[in-house]
């Protein structure tokens, strides 16, 4: 099998793939190919002139982004500007009125809900709030996708389940409901559960909203822990400022539709923009 089962060609596998994945890229690399970290970097995901809108609501207005492979981008911007949207139109959640959305240099825009699936089974979402299923176990949350996407056994679910409950720092947490653990806690379940299929893009919405400075820092620091031992391309949406430079290479800011400022941390600090000095003060939300 070679390494690179991956939606338009490239491949999106990075990251160790667990065992008994069907028709998942394997752990063998073909003779001639390049090791994972050789691989040139590239553009994971590219919004082209991307419009959507609700009813009168236009909420994207002709956004261009280019996401870059293993970096770790954070888009920013005012409650309601479409943060999670753009999030949704990554894994073809929702769909744009016009323009493109290619996830490794295929337009997603035009496939149906089983193309889909192929392109979301590489794809790691954090929604908002964590989405546990509160009437299965922790253990059984993590292994969903597994039981979804790959035919493994349960010896090797079991095995999967407990090593990414390990990579976000929750031991022996299978047994419990998801109700009875914390909020900083289940938002790593979920993060557990979202790497499960191990994903070369992970996406993160608000991921340390309503958690405690302690419980967000954790968050921020898994995210560039996961970064690096699984070689990850990562989308942070958040309004927490502080998060955003502490995980991003780059921060995008989105305004009107469009993303209004780009480039590094320091970059975006020395930003002439006002509305980026604003926003990056919290006089603006
Ligand atoms: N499915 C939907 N139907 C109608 N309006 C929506 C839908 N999803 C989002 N919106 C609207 O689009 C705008 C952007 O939403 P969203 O991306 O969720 O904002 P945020 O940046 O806070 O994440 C908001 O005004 C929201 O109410
Ligand atoms: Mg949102």
């Amino acid at each position: 099998m070679v390494a690179e089962a991956g939606v338009g060609g490239r491949g999106l596998g990075a990251g160790k793939k667990p065992e008994g994945f069907d028709g998942a890229p394997g752990g063998r690399v073909e003779p001639g190919m390049p090791p994972p970290e050789q691989v040139e970097g590239g553009i994971v995901v590219e919004f082209h002139g991307a419009w959507k809108a609700f009813g009168r609501l236009q909420v994207l207005a002709g956004l261009d982004l280019q996401i870059r492979r293993r970096e770790t981008i954070t888009i920013i911007g005012g409650s309601g500007s479409g943060k999670t949207v753009l999030l949704k139109l990554i894994v073809g959640l929702l769909k744009p009125e016009a323009g493109q959305i290619l996830v490794e240099g295929e337009d997603i825009a035009p496939l149906t809900e089983a193309q889909l699936f192929r392109v979301r089974r590489r794809i790691g979402f954090l929604f908002q709030g964590a989405a546990l299923f509160d009437s299965l176990s922790v253990g059984e949350n993590v292994a969903y996708p597994l039981r979804e996407h790959t035919r493994m056994d349960d010896a090797k679910i079991g095995a999967r389940v407990r090593e990414v409950l390990g990579l976000v720092g929750l031991d022996g947490v299978e047994a419990k409901e998801p109700s009875a653990l914390s909020g900083g806690m289940r938002k790593r379940v979920g993060l557990a559960r979202a790497i499960a299929l191990a994903p070369s893009l992970i996406l993160y919405d608000e991921p340390t909203t309503g958690l405690d400075p302690q419980n967000a820092e954790k968050i921020n620091d898994l995210i560039r822990d996961l970064q690096r031992k699984l070689g990850v391309t990562s989308v942070v949406v958040t309004h927490d400022m502080h998060s955003a430079f502490k995980v991003s290479d780059r921060i995008a800011m989105l305004r009107d539709g469009r993303i209004a400022a780009l480039g590094t941390p320091e970059e975006l600090q020395r930003s002439s923009h006002e509305f980026v000095q604003d926003f990056i003060a919290g006089r603006i939300e």
